[in-house]
């Protein structure tokens, strides 16, 4: 269908937003779905963020999804937003509400639990303790949901000590900041890891977490989805561990969006995961 004035429009917002997946998934889905609608990339400069966002309470557009690095921004600029967005401290999606208010969510922590449960389907998040790497906006999203799920305990190691008990604070419950030197002793223990940094991604070198130490049952997660095949899920490939890729949690947070900016859930005919993977190219293997 082709887009006319009626068009619905919606987008995503982060900085650097070149290399980013989502208008490729959700441009597909609004295409196999003839909606008369669009998705677009957008990235304003760093300083720039809250103008860009208080610029749209206009009627601009129906909602943004917003990455790297606004997610905490995203949920300050909120009138209003999700408990799972709140207990997060950082949001996702943001959606433009007709009188002029903003409502934040988080579908991150969901997009998680939604892969971990297609790749890693018997794996039993209340069962054993998670080890979050990293303490950004998509670590906030992941210990949120998981705390919520019922995980009886969740570590988050950081390069920065300061960050990880910065989350620990806000979430509070089973939520806990630990230091590096702790990590191979809750490795040994631990029924999920996760990598939320942004080490692995274009290519480097994982975190240097040992994979090796967890036990036979664990479940290791990347959020980094370029390459797809990190060094980190290939080091856990190797210990003999079941693996979730960041693709998959992407292709997930990125349903109840699509929900809330068009009103319908994507079709399934269309498979963009698929899609992704040629979009991704070499990145894929
Ligand atoms: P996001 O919103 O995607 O989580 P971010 O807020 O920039 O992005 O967080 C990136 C994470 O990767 C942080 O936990 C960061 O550690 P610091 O808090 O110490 O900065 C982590 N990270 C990035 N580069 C790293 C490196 N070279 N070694 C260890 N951790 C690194």
């Amino acid at each position: 269908m082709s887009i006319t004035g009626a068009a619905i429009v919606a987008g995503v917002c982060g900085r650097p937003i070149r290399h980013s997946m989502s208008p490729v998934i959700h441009n597909a889905w609004i295409a196999a779905a003839g909606l008369n609608a669009a998705y677009a990339p957008f990235a304003p400069t760093e300083d720039n963020f809250e103008t860009f966002v208080e610029g749209l309470r206009c009627g601009a557009i129906r909602g943004l999804n917003v990455t790297i690095p606004f997610k905490e921004q995203a949920l300050a600029c909120a009138d209003r937003c999700s408990d799972l967005a709140k207990l997060a401290g950082a949001a996702n999606l943001l959606i433009f509400e007709a009188d002029g208010t903003i409502t934040a969510d988080n579908t991150d922590g969901p997009g998680l639990i939604g892969a971990i449960a297609a790749q890693a389907p018997s794996f039993d998040l209340v069962a054993a303790p998670v080890v979050i790497l990293g303490a950004g906006g998509a670590a906030r999203g992941a210990a949120a949901a998981l705390a919520l799920a019922g995980a009886p305990k969740v570590s988050i190691v950081n390069r920065t000590f300061a960050r990880a008990e910065a989350i620990a604070i806000s979430i509070g419950g089973v939520v806990q900041a630990a230091s590096e030197a702790e990590l191979d002793t809750l490795l040994a223990r631990a029924g999920l890891v996760i990598n939320a940094t942004s080490l692995g991604l274009g290519g480097g070198a994982g975190p240097a977490a040992r994979l090796d130490l967890t036990p036979a049952g664990a479940v290791v997660v990347d959020m980094v989805y370029k390459p797809l095949h990190t060094e980190f899920l290939r080091r856990a490939e190797t210990a003999g561990r079941r693996t979730v890729d960041g693709l998959e949690m992407l292709l997930r947070q990125a349903v109840p969006s699509f929900e809330a900016f068009f009103g319908v859930t994507p079709p399934t005919e269309v498979d963009v995961r698929a899609l992704a993977l040629a979009q991704l190219g070499d990145a894929a293997k």
